[in-house]
């Protein structure tokens, strides 16, 4: 058994958008076009990250602005660059402790972040105090124990050859009828929830390696392991890939849960 941090740190922002930020925007889009948000509204992301779906949401709902905050000073650094000039401001913070005034904006959304909170109820109340009356407050986030996240096949594979890897806190959080029970339960209504599928393409065998090389949770535990160990690995998990014969594509499965509710009033 190996020692690990207990956190997953998101300390790269170029990294991540290869590991997550892709998949990010392809749930991102499916996500927005099921929330079918009205344009020129002042949105909250929380835990905004490299803003990978940031972008989206500038590019699908045409906000009047976007406030994101996250509380990894890299990714911050990244989504600033990425979206410099335009209609978003990025800030530090935490979803348990929004720097926001009560009822100062008109949407939020919480993407890929409920279950690294540590108490998601206080997130969503927090979500729902800086709400205007009327807001639209929304979240999705992969179905981890569902087996929804991307890299869960790799992940199990793993644990089974006896390595721990750092999970987020709250993973739980991600069912749909706890999503429906914590909306519900921070005073929210029009209470709906949705399930998302979506697939990522990697164009082959390194693409997909390299990615899972770079990824937060796993990368590190790879660098324990003998270069002869991580190379029968990584043969292993080659030979249970969905390689396609013709061009040697590999695609790749997720899923994801979705919320949405409104803070009452304003209607
Ligand atoms: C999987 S990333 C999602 C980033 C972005 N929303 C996206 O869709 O690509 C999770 C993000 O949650 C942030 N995070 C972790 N704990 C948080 C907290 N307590 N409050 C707000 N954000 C948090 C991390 O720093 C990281 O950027």
């Amino acid at each position: 058994m190996t020692a690990v941090d207990a956190q997953i740190r998101f300390d790269d922002g170029a990294r991540y958008e290869r590991y997550m930020g892709i998949w990010s925007r392809l749930a991102g889009d499916r996500f927005l076009d099921w929330l079918a948000a009205a344009p020129g509204l002042d949105w909250l992301d929380v835990g905004c990250g490299n803003g990978a779906f940031t972008q989206a949401l500038i590019a699908r709902c045409a906000p009047a602005r976007v406030y994101g905050i996250d509380p990894s000073v890299p990714q911050l650094t990244h989504a600033r660059a990425r979206l410099a000039g335009g209609a978003a401001q990025f800030l530090a913070g935490d979803a348990m402790a929004l720097p926001f005034p009560a009822a100062s904006v008109d949407a939020l959304v919480m993407p890929l972040v409920i279950f690294f909170v540590p108490d998601p109820a206080r997130g969503v109340a927090e979500m729902a105090r800086v709400g205007r009356p009327g807001a639209l407050v929304s979240a999705y986030a992969w179905d981890l124990p569902g087996g929804g996240f991307p890299y869960h096949a790799l992940q199990a594979r793993l644990r089974a050859l006896g390595l721990t890897l750092p999970a987020p806190p709250s993973p739980d959080a991600s069912r749909l009828e706890v999503l429906q029970a914590l909306w519900t339960g921070a005073g929210l209504c029009e209470v709906h929830t949705h399930a998302i599928a979506v697939q990522r393409t990697f164009v082959g065998f390194d693409d997909y390696w390299q990615t899972v090389l770079e990824a937060p949770s796993i990368g590190p535990q790879l660098a324990r392991l003998r270069s002869a160990e991580v190379a029968q690995f990584a043969a292993e998990v080659r030979a249970e890939l969905p390689i396609d014969p013709a061009d040697g594509t590999i695609s790749v499965w997720a899923r994801a849960h979705a919320v949405a509710g409104r803070v009452p009033g304003g209607r």
